[in-house]
């Protein structure tokens, strides 16, 4: 979900409603908006997009205010509806919350035994609930008895009727990130809507308070001392987080690739060698480790997949990839000689926040490969490899996900060093490759329209699959959700060995396969694969890298990437495919930048 909240000079419906424009993307099932005035506090929200909502305040007369809280939901505990909305109002308090009130079912029914009932089917209405109940004045005072009260996890912000002009907002998991101008304060779930405003900002630390009033901003812990906020800078500019003349974000965010993989590569290849020096990480992290834990959700852990066959390969210490949702609760083997890689885009997703929790209470390292700046992730794990993408605002990760996989190169670049099985001319070999690999991603971009022909002839399917053996399983399976989320085409990856234990009967006539090959040494087995495929009417996409003129005929269409090094595969394919998918949904008519039922950041677990 997305917060935002201000109070100050100017008129606050207008930047809650900008502000949940820029962060829709946490989830847009519906919106609202509260804007108080003096003694009033007017309510506008409704069911459906932010467009929805802007045109409800747009037509409201009564929507003047200097301070307002606003809120778009993913939802978790209610269906889609306007009375599940945020802002929740009970008697003194109006509030919006991002996370999930764990206990509120038994505080639901304390409360009831009160005479207090809610009107929706939200846990959030519930906290609304708890926290007029113990309020007696002194904002303060009710926050703390609710933080003492509520399990789960929360971002808060919260308006008390007798403190007009003031907003009250606490943090438990869930992000807030906030920052003062001269026009007055502003806090928002991501600074991505607060990027007009303001480029520095604070992030609230866990369990404390931040109060907001005409004349700034004061950030207190839970015994009420004041705390001075550790102050950040955002280093994209404003356009940054801006469509810049594409159709769609994901459109944009793909064509960003090159200068998100340079940003992120090139400062820190020296000399033939990986150096993360200027990011404060020591050599040290990456001795005396006998196995690699790579621990993420969704494409982040296809980044994973990546990583572990590289590390494996090169270096040959073993390498497992666990959704953060499993680990979490696996009750992992953990050691101080193990090391957890945690891949987040947001650094905020709350399956993989846990599972670095863990990995930090069982002694292991930690190093994570985040995107956005000072988020949770970033600051609890013991080190943190920054990839340098910019915002990424499409629901469907792109690249992120090319720059979470570079970071695995500069990983497994940097452990291949410290092995001391590799010569200098090999590490810097391995440099030249990995730079040369990145240089073919504006070529295929060039195949932008030749991809989009092919998308055309697969756009009715109904379902499709993603074929892969060894690297290539990985991007496959990167590609089949890229399609899936997205077109909402039933797509699977395969290791393409194990399509004929069962996914080959629902081979059928015209049945889309894409087949990715990019490993030399298991050519030969994936195109046999394809050759049993096409021999049952499939419809067969070859993406390679290779030179296919032994094999035409086999295929179908052939989107045929420059050739590199075959470690670095990942980076034209993944391109290639990630056009495929936004072009087959394009034609179909949907949403690309906001699916169906997903949200960006995925804070409840
Ligand atoms: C959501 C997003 C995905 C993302 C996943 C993990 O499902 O829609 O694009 O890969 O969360 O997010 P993270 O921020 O941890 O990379």
């Amino acid at each position: 979900c997305g917060i935002i909240g201000f109070t100050g000079k100017l008129e606050a419906a207008d930047i809650l409603v900008g502000g949940l424009t820029q962060l829709e993307y946490r989830g847009y099932d519906s919106a609202g908006i509260a804007v108080n005035e003096g003694s009033s506090t007017k309510i506008i929200k409704t069911a459906g997009k932010v467009s929805n909502l802007r045109e409800k305040v747009e037509s409201s007369e009564d929507r003047s205010g200097t301070c307002g809280i606003g809120h778009t939901r993913w939802a978790t505990h209610g269906g889609v509806t306007t009375a599940n909305a945020h802002p929740h109002v009970a008697g003194n308090i109006t509030l919006i919350h991002n996370g999930i009130i764990e206990n509120y079912k038994e505080l639901a029914i304390a409360l009831k035994a009160q005479g207090r009932t809610p009107v929706s089917e939200t846990d959030t209405e519930i906290a609304a609930l708890y926290l007029d109940s113990v309020y007696e004045g002194d904002p303060f005072a009710a926050m703390k008895k609710a933080n003492e009260a509520l399990d789960g996890a929360y971002g808060f912000c919260i308006m008390f009727k007798d403190h007009p002009g003031e907003i009250y907002c606490m943090r438990n998991s869930s992000p807030l990130v906030a920052t003062s101008t001269e026009d007055g304060a502003f806090i928002a779930s991501d600074m991505v809507a607060l990027l007009q405003y303001s480029k520095d900002y604070f992030v609230v630390p866990e369990e404390h308070i931040v109060v907001m009033k005409k004349d700034g901003i004061t950030l207190y812990d839970m015994e009420q001392n004041i705390v001075s906020p550790k102050m950040l800078h955002v280093d994209w500019d404003t356009t940054a987080a801006q469509k810049g003349g594409y159709d769609y974000f994901m459109q944009k965010e793909i064509y960003d690739q090159p200068e998100a993989l340079t940003n992120t590569v090139m400062p820190r290849l020296h000399n033939g060698l990986a150096d993360f020096s200027a990011d404060g990480i020591s050599d040290d992290l990456f001795k005396d480790i006998s196995r690699v834990i790579v621990t993420a959700c969704g494409t982040a852990m296809h980044a994973g997949l990546v990583g572990r066959h590289l590390i494996e390969s090169m270096v040959r210490i073993p390498v497992t990839v666990e959704l953060s949702s499993e680990f979490r609760y696996m009750d992992p083997i953990l050691d101080e000689h193990t090391l957890v890689v945690i891949v987040s885009q947001s650094g905020e997703t709350a399956d993989s926040l846990a599972a670095l929790r863990l990995a930090n209470e069982r002694g292991s390292k930690t190093l994570s490969i985040v995107n956005v700046k000072g988020s949770s992730i970033a600051r609890e794990s013991d080190q943190v490899l920054y990839t340098h993408a910019g915002p990424e605002i499409a629901v469907a990760s792109t690249k992120a996900f090319s720059v979470q996989c570079s970071g695995f190169y500069l990983i497994a670049l940097k452990l291949a060093e410290l092995s001391g099985k590799f010569t200098e001319a090999e590490l810097s070999e391995y440099c030249k490759k990995f730079e040369e690999a990145i240089a073919t991603v504006p070529e295929v971009l060039k195949m932008d329209s030749y991809i989009k022909d092919i998308a055309e002839k697969i756009k009715d399917t109904f379902s499709a699959f993603f074929l892969g053996r060894s690297l290539d399983y990985a991007i496959a399976s990167e590609g089949s959700l890229k399609l899936k989320e997205i077109s909402y085409v039933n797509s699977e990856a395969y290791n393409a060995g194990e399509l004929k234990h069962g996914t080959i009967s629902l081979v059928t006539e015209g049945v889309p396969i894409i087949a990715i090959a990019t490993q030399d040494h298991v050519l030969p087995k994936i195109m046999a694969n394809v050759e049993e495929v096409k021999a049952r009417g499939a419809h067969v996409i070859m993406v390679t890298d290779k030179d296919m003129s032994d094999y035409e005929g086999v295929y179908d269409d052939l989107i045929q990437v420059p050739s590199v090094d075959d470690r670095f595969g990942t980076f034209g394919v993944t391109v290639a495919l990630q056009l495929l998918a936004y072009h087959v949904t394009v034609f179909r008519g949907n949403d690309v930048d906001q699916p169906r039922n997903l949200a960006k950041s995925v804070t409840v677990e």
